[in-house]
């Protein structure tokens, strides 16, 4: 650690220096309170050491003058016997400490070790918040959830290869949001981002819609048509349901992406893309890659990179904030949420992810009639799946319970006093219990 010792006294300098310079510090002095400042304005310094009777400045107002070059800077404020008023007056100044002279050696160590303890802390807190706010992200997405911040900074680091990326999750997980977010990360930014869904389009058209087509090439092709791969190039192509393409389009895919060439239906001549492909599903593409219905080089040719979103029900801690960004961009007017409100939505499953609380929230809004969202405003199955699962929480903890008492017994062959003992409970509840959950006594009675 950086230390500045700032003391008058040579003698009492001297021997707090050569002891921290012992112990593997690094140390500075200054004789007054002005040195010390200049010491500080140049080093740095991370603890301050400060004799609160100098001549010139005194310790508090040192203080003052080194916090306000650097308010993260920690300080130990030494004062004479029994000055403690004035060290309180003075830690109010923002000291972290102080301690009474003759200066106790051990104290200072047990003191400069805490204080070490909280910087590296504080060094973390630091790194994270500013990663977090140095460049905010280019599009509204919510998660503070460990779960989000470690997909959230994989984002960040994927945007700029090359290589395509396969988004797994399942339905409403924000597998869409998760390919803007890349394509707006990525320096292809400022070309287009063109979503192509590959279950919503009959096989016979979705080959013209990926690579498009020549003017005749069949019945009502009355002019040339440029697919979404071309114009995609330079940006990005985002494939949704991916695991939905025909085989033959599958291996149409694989060629456009080895070879980055593509071909109008109706076309005789080669089109050079430079197209970026980001596909999703929520299918197991692994799975349907060994069952042989997804081709397995194409599979491998998507998932250079993945990305798993994690559903809803794993990342609880997300419900609060992402609950507050729908009602702010969607309520007509202002709206409180109840308590109970917010907990019942705490609690629920979301089998459809983020999608069905959007869904829930925009609804519930609409038909809220007054300006506080109560539990009755929402929809029905979100109140009603709680008491089941609050049930199956009981239940549960019921058989738990019984187990450890069954264990408990055999373990004392039966004993109850001693069952009693292991389980930590008085021979009271034990019997209490066992009648609860109908378990034989020892000799033979069923209580
Ligand atoms: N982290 C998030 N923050 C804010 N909004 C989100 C977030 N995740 C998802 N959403 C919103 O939830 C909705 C569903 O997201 P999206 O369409 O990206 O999901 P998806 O995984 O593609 O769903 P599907 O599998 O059904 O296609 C969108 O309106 C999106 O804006
Ligand atoms: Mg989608």
């Amino acid at each position: 650690m950086k230390i500045l010792i700032a003391d008058d006294d040579p003698m009492q300098r001297e021997l707090l220096a050569g002891f921290l310079r012992k112990r593997g510090h690094e140390v500075f002095e200054a004789a007054d309170g002005t040195s010390a400042v200049q010491r500080f304005e140049r080093e740095p310094i991370q603890l301050a050491l400060l004799d609160h009777r100098m001549p010139g400045l005194t310790g508090d107002e040192v203080l003052a003058r080194l916090k306000a070059i650097n308010p993260l800077v920690r300080a130990i404020l030494i004062t004479a016997y029994g000055a403690v008023e004035m060290a309180v007056r003075v830690m109010k100044l923002g000291a972290d400490d102080f301690l009474e002279k003759p200066v106790d050696l051990g104290q200072l160590i047990d003191k400069i070790e805490r204080l070490e303890q909280d910087l590296a802390v504080a060094d973390d807190v630091v790194e994270v918040t500013e990663a977090l706010t140095e460049t905010p992200w280019p599009i509204a997405i919510i998660g503070s959830s460990p779960a989000m911040r470690e997909t959230l900074s994989m984002a960040r680091r994927l945007a700029d290869s090359p290589w395509s990326v396969l988004i797994q999750g399942e339905t409403g997980t924000g597998k869409e949001l998760f390919a803007r977010l890349i394509h707006q990360l990525s320096p292809r930014c400022a070309a287009p981002f063109v979503a192509l869904n590959c279950a919503a389009i009959p096989d016979t058209l979705f080959e013209s819609e990926l690579f498009g087509h020549e003017k005749g090439a069949f019945t009502g092709a009355e002019r040339a048509h440029r697919g979404c791969f071309e114009r995609a190039s330079g940006g990005t192509l985002f494939l949704d349901e991916v695991g939905e393409l025909s085989p033959a389009l599958q291996s149409k895919l694989l060629r456009a992406l080895q070879e980055k060439r593509i071909n109008r239906v109706g076309g005789e001549r080669d089109i050079a893309v430079d197209t970026r492909v980001l596909a999703a599903t929520n299918r197991d593409l692994r799975a349907l890659s060994t069952g042989g219905e997804f081709r397995e080089d194409l599979y491998f040719r998507l998932k250079v990179l993945d990305i798993r979103l994690p559903p809803l029900r794993q990342r609880r801690e997300d419900i609060p904030a992402l609950v507050e960004h729908f009602v702010a961009r969607d309520a007509p007017r202002p709206i409180q949420l109840a308590p109970e409100t917010l907990d019942f939505l705490m609690r629920y499953d979301y089998p459809g992810n983020v999608r069905e609380l959007e869904h829930i929230i925009q609804r519930s809004l609409t038909l809220a009639r007054s300006p506080v969202l109560h539990p009755r405003d929402l929809p029905e199955e979100v109140t009603r799946n709680q008491g089941a699962d609050s049930g199956q929480l009981r239940e549960r903890l019921d058989a738990m319970e019984r187990a450890l008492l069954v264990e408990a017994l055999e373990h004392s062959d039966g004993v109850q006093t001693q069952a009693a003992e292991r389980l930590g409970i008085s021979e009271r509840v034990l019997r209490y219990k066992m009648g609860k959950y109908g378990l034989q006594r020892s000799d033979g009675q069923s209580s």
